[in-house]
């Protein structure tokens, strides 16, 4: 892949009150910070501390609304689906019309993201490369999407999005999924070893399984803090999405 990747995105809004009909400021806002996040054009990341800032990355990926459906038509890449449903889980049901939701636009010309309201306090999930064209995308609850509306502190900075698509680009947590353990991997050369998830806004350094003087990279976006502290994909976890665009992923490159 040279240069940069330029993503059409449909987002599938589900709702079942008005407020979790997000507007279109909300989704717009969404994809400025993704425009931000995978470009390294956001501000916040001359936060990144001197140790790590050779390696953090710039993705040359770019998302964009869809301007033509799946048939072709003139759209402004958004859908607006009401549902009898209060709230949805991670059992996909929000993926498909039969299900209360929104059938997928094809994974191999967009990337979905469904908005609704997700259960118990989930603020996204994402599917892996390799899976099921119906189901592929990510999934956000609304007080966790954009940076305005119903956006709440302190997950109203965009970045459950930059995570979760990191996912749909093959990106692994940061901790390598062992709970609080030192043997899991991120199959990422560049990010150190780290013990479990990090939640909030630690102070730097945080260390864990032996990983002084710099310690854990909690900033990056793929580690579980608030919105405010992370800003950062680094040089290993891009050639990761790199790999998985011109594989797995390349028929959206156009
Ligand atoms: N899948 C994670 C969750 O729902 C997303 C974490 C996103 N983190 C964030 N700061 N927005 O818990
Ligand atoms: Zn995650
Ligand atoms: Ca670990």
């Amino acid at each position: 892949r040279r240069g940069v990747t330029d993503i059409p995105v449909v987002v599938h809004v589900v709702h079942n009150t008005p407020e979790q009909d997000v507007s279109d400021a909300q989704i717009t806002s969404q994809i400025d910070v993704l425009n931000q996040d995978f470009r390294m054009k956001n501000p916040d990341v001359a936060l990144v501390p001197a140790v790590w800032q050779s390696i953090a990355a710039d993705s040359r990926i770019e998302f964009h609304l869809a301007t033509r459906d799946p048939l072709g038509r003139p759209t402004n890449g958004i859908t607006r689906t009401p549902t009898p449903l209060r709230d949805f889980d991670t059992d996909d049901a929000v993926k498909f019309s039969l299900g209360g939701g929104q059938d997928a636009w094809p994974a191999d010309s967009y990337l979905n993201i469904w908005v609704c309201q997700l259960r118990s306090g989930l603020l996204g999930y994402a599917q892996f490369p390799g899976g099921a064209a119906a189901t592929d995308g990510v999934v956000i609850t609304h007080s966790g999407f954009g940076t305005t509306g119903t956006a709440a502190a302190p997950f109203n900075g965009g970045r459950t999005a930059t995570h979760e698509i990191g996912h749909w680009l093959n990106l692994r947590h940061i901790w390598g999924d062992d709970g609080e353990g030192c043997t899991g991997d991120d199959f990422v050369a560049d990010t150190p070893n780290q013990g479990g998830p990090n939640t909030g806004a630690p102070g730097f350094p945080k260390t864990s399984c032996g990983n002084a003087p710099n310690g854990d990279m909690f900033m990056n976006y793929m580690d579980y803090t608030d919105d405010a502290a992370m800003f950062m994909f680094t040089a290993g976890q891009v050639a990761r999405m790199d790999a998985i665009l011109d594989n797995a992923r390349a028929p959206l490159t156009g």
